[in-house]
């Protein structure tokens, strides 16, 4: 049998035991960065979900704390399910989750800290009005969850959106509060996409059309230079869609710049495994920060045999771009699609990249390539793709090749990869993050000293490296 011991993650956030999903309420308090998620104390599976608190002062070394809400309330008793923090103007943090009843009825509810004065917030009370919110009309009842954070509009009202669905019409409800205890529903939605079905964790933010910091959720009003994007994490096939667009103050509601392109239509944040991600602000750096769940993709049973579910590298290449019209061999025009054939497939311009986590034979390796190919319209695509059909010689793996296709300006010359390598997670930057891909991959040969990268060309034509750089980063 493989072992895995030396797969748990180095540094990317782990409990220190069993089961995790989404990321909630992350948020900047006294100096610590606050991490909550959804967690199963007692065993590596989903189930008697309640909020794992870790804190941080730098992001990457966490200190674990006790359980921040747990399932001990008629209306939440199946499972204290996802939410988000908002820091109100005094400093305040509030948290509003969905709690699943005995009968799994889908509420939303709030907590407040016990002591202000502990920076590290470590027990939360939840309030006597709960439940504040059950699903409106229309909505079932195992439809309505996953609170955003709430943002302050020049009315002096709170709004916060909350995830649903109609039919197979995802959207998202809008709630407006003076309080945060007396809440009014919107009678417009903040937004619908038909054929999407249940938005769960939606998100929604500013983001400046004029610099390159992040905004505080609730420090834009009126019209300032802002777009605002608008996430949901469709159920139906376990992926993040974004959208950028223009939220009109006075209709309250989105509209997305690119109707083709609009939520779970087009946009993904990463093309991998990572989902029901969520966003805070952080004032410390003035950066929002994107939270997400890298799902296990590998079998149940192994997740229990590991006791937690869910070599260390950061490497960054460059390659010239090829010179493409120069070529005077008949081309087969085909679309590069990421899962046929993956990285052992043979063109003109690649696959070329990287092999990572790669055994002494080969016989494990994890292969991120970029494959230029000619499509029957006669312009050139450049896909980049992430291949774990043969990154584990274990059984029940999840092996799918990810991956999307970019574009590249002509301007551009240049095509690039930043690898960042953990034990069991690849995380894939193109071209300084135009596109991500995050990868579970669990190699059982390739670990520690027997796991090397090599850089690799299967296409006829050759590539030009321009820059290689590899780190080895130490344990978290
Ligand atoms: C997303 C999700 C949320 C829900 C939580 C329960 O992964 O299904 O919609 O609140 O997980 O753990």
């Amino acid at each position: 049998l493989p072992s895995f011991a030396d797969e748990r993650t180095s540094f990317h956030f782990q409990p220190e035991r069993n089961w995790m999903n989404d990321p909630n309420g992350p948020m900047f308090y006294k100096g610590y960065y606050h991490y909550f998620y959804q967690y199963n104390p007692d065993a590596a599976v989903w189930g008697n979900i309640t909020w794992g608190h870790s804190v941080s002062t730098d992001l990457i070394h966490w200190h674990h704390l006790e359980l921040a809400l747990v399932p001990d309330q008629w209306y939440d008793v199946e499972g204290v399910w996802s939410g988000s923090a908002t820091i109100l103007p005094d400093g305040k943090p509030v948290i509003l989750y969905t709690g699943s009843s005995n009968e799994s009825l889908q509420s939303q509810n709030k907590a407040v800290p016990e002591d202000l004065s502990d920076p590290l917030l470590r027990k939360w009370v939840k309030v006597s009005q709960n439940p504040m919110l059950v699903p409106p009309p229309g909505i079932g009842h195992t439809d309505f969850r996953d609170p955003t954070t709430a943002w302050l509009e020049s009315d002096g009202l709170w709004r916060i959106a909350i995830g649903a669905k109609e039919g197979t019409t995802g959207l998202a409800l809008v709630y407006k509060t003076s309080d945060f205890l007396n809440w009014t529903l919107q009678r417009s939605f903040l937004h619908q996409i038909a054929g999407t079905g249940m938005w769960e964790c939606v998100d929604f933010y500013p983001v400046s059309l004029t610099g390159t910091n992040g905004l505080d959720t609730s420090k834009v009003q009126g019209n300032q230079l802002v777009k605002h994007v608008l996430k949901a994490s469709l159920g139906s096939n376990k992926h993040d869609y974004y959208t950028i667009g223009t939220y009109s103050t006075d209709l309250k509601t989105f509209v997305a710049d690119d109707p083709t392109r609009d939520v779970g239509l087009g946009l993904r944040y990463d093309y991998g495994k990572f989902y029901a991600s969520k966003t805070f602000y952080d004032p410390a750096q003035e950066r929002r920060i994107l939270w997400g769940w890298a799902n296990e993709s590998d079998s149940q049973l192994d997740d229990i045999k590991k006791g937690w579910a869910s070599v260390q590298l950061d490497i960054e290449v460059t390659f010239k771009y090829p010179d493409v019209q120069t070529l005077d061999v008949p081309l087969e025009q085909k679309e590069c699609v990421c899962s046929q054939g993956g990285a052992a497939q043979r063109g003109v311009f690649g696959p070329f990249g990287l092999l990572v986590l790669a055994a002494d034979d080969l016989v494990e390796q994890t292969a991120v390539y970029f494959y230029l190919t000619l499509r029957p319209n006669g312009k050139w695509m450049t896909t980049v793709c992430s291949d774990q059909s043969r990154s584990s010689l274990a059984k029940g793996i999840d092996r799918t090749v990810y991956g999307t296709s970019i574009n590249i300006a002509p301007k551009e010359n240049f095509l690039s990869l930043r690898l960042i390598v953990d034990h069991s997670i690849v995380e894939t930057f193109v071209q300084q993050g135009i596109a991500c891909i995050t990868s579970r991959v669990y190699p059982t040969l390739a670990v520690e000293r027997d796991a090397h990268v090599l850089l690799f060309n299967n296409g006829s034509e050759s590539i030009a490296m321009h820059t290689l750089e590899i780190w080895q980063m130490s344990n978290a």
